[in-house]
């Protein structure tokens, strides 16, 4: 790791440039879950407490390169000034003037920087604009290093740079968890499609000692196997390419573990009549919503056998009930071997997190990461624009 971090910068009398990921769920008005504004109060108040000004500059939604009032910034004030405990500056169009104006101790927050396509441009007149409103720039926008944009990679170039806590901490989480794991390492992977997941199938392959496939994309592994899966989810034209992955993993020494066993029901719907069966009992008429109980005991066991756990995806439809249980029942168990000092579990991504939050498992997990897209991409072996413009 070749970052410095906020205890590597002098940062007294300076105005420091933090980019954040504030991108937090909105509804009617009100951040509906405030997880990545508490995860950067540490940044924002160590810098603060090193004497430097936070400028912080961040993105929210997708604006498409102009002004979009419901995206402006100004909505998360409030719950970033009570996290924050102080009073939060909001800035629309930010000069080096204004900014030198204001107290010592202020906290700034500049508008939605994706309010201009200079921003997903990565345009260098928008980085160099951004470089001459501080003096050093800090990076704690993990979840958003995936992006090559102005304020997360081209005004990193600029500037003196670190990272912020959180990025250290989310950087540290998954380097402990895949870059030089405690073995074995078992990784989850669920979620609908094999087609978007493959870059992370094939790196994954080659850097756990299990890997457990579930979900819809478990189907496409199925069909792959010659298994009817009945109307399930799948994407039929990739089981030559879910074939070959089965096929590589031997080679690799990573063994893969799909269902034994499935829930079945006859449409996709919460309470919809449902039963067990072995995997390869699969109803003409009938569809695959989640893994079946002899299944989640088979994970436990291989759980249990291992050291280090990384999951990204569901196993099955756990967003409508009672199809939830297999993913839910998978997470309990890795949160108590978690709890009870046996496992070290990393868990990222959208879903993920809700139903790891919504089954209890979260509270035991070692470390969440507030990312999304960034998890995926860092799991897949992937550089981050963002990570790699600092130091
Ligand atoms: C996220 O919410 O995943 C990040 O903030 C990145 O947002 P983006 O996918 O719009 O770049
Ligand atoms: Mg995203």
């Amino acid at each position: 790791m070749s970052w410095k971090t906020l205890d590597d910068m002098d940062l007294a009398g300076k105005t420091v440039l933090v980019r954040v990921d504030i991108n937090v769920p909105v509804k009617d008005g009100v951040v509906t879950d405030a997880t990545r504004i508490e995860r950067i109060v540490p940044t924002i108040k160590d810098i603060l407490a090193k004497g430097g000004k936070p400028v912080m500059l961040a993105h929210f939604g997708r604006p498409k390169g102009k002004p979009v009032p419901e995206m402006s910034l100004r909505i998360t004030v409030p719950t970033l000034e009570e996290k924050l405990g102080q009073s939060v500056t909001f800035v629309e169009t930010p000069s080096r003037e204004a900014l030198d104006a204001l107290p010592a101790d202020a906290v700034v927050l500049v508008e939605n920087t994706r309010f201009t396509p200079m921003e997903t441009d990565n345009d260098p007149k928008m980085a160099q604009f951004l470089a001459s409103l501080g003096d050093v720039y800090c990076n704690d926008a993990f979840s958003a290093a995936h992006r090559a944009h102005a304020s997360t990679e081209g005004v990193a170039k600029l500037l003196p740079n670190c990272a912020g806590r959180l990025m250290a901490q989310e950087l540290g989480a998954l380097e402990s968890a895949l870059g030089k794991p405690e073995r074995p390492v078992v990784a989850v992977v669920g979620g609908a499609k094999v087609s978007t997941k493959l870059d992370l199938l094939g790196n994954l392959i080659e850097k756990v000692d299990h890997l457990v496939i579930g979900g819809g994309m478990a189907n496409t592994f199925l069909v792959a196997k010659g298994v009817e899966i009945g109307t399930s989810l799948a994407e039929r034209d990739m089981a030559d390419t879910a074939k070959a992955i089965l096929e590589k993993a031997e080679g690799t020494g990573c063994t893969i573990h799909l269902p034994v066993d499935i829930v079945v029901a006859a449409e996709f719907a919460a309470g919809a009549a449902n039963e067990v069966l072995p995997v390869d009992q699969c109803p003409a008429d009938k569809m695959i919503l989640d893994a079946g109980p002899a299944t989640v005991e088979a994970l436990k066991g291989v759980f249990a056998q291992c050291k280090t756990l990384i999951w990204n995806g569901p196993l099955g439809a756990f967003e409508i009930e009672p199809f939830h249980t297999g993913t839910f029942d998978a997470a309990l168990a890795a949160a108590a071997l978690t709890a009870d000092g046996k496992l070290k579990t990393v868990a990222g991504g959208g879903d993920t997190v809700s139903a790891l939050n919504k089954s209890g498992a979260a509270k035991d997990f070692t470390y969440i990461s507030t990312a999304g897209g960034a998890f995926l991409e860092w799991m897949e072996g992937k550089e981050l624009p963002g990570v790699a413009a600092l130091g």
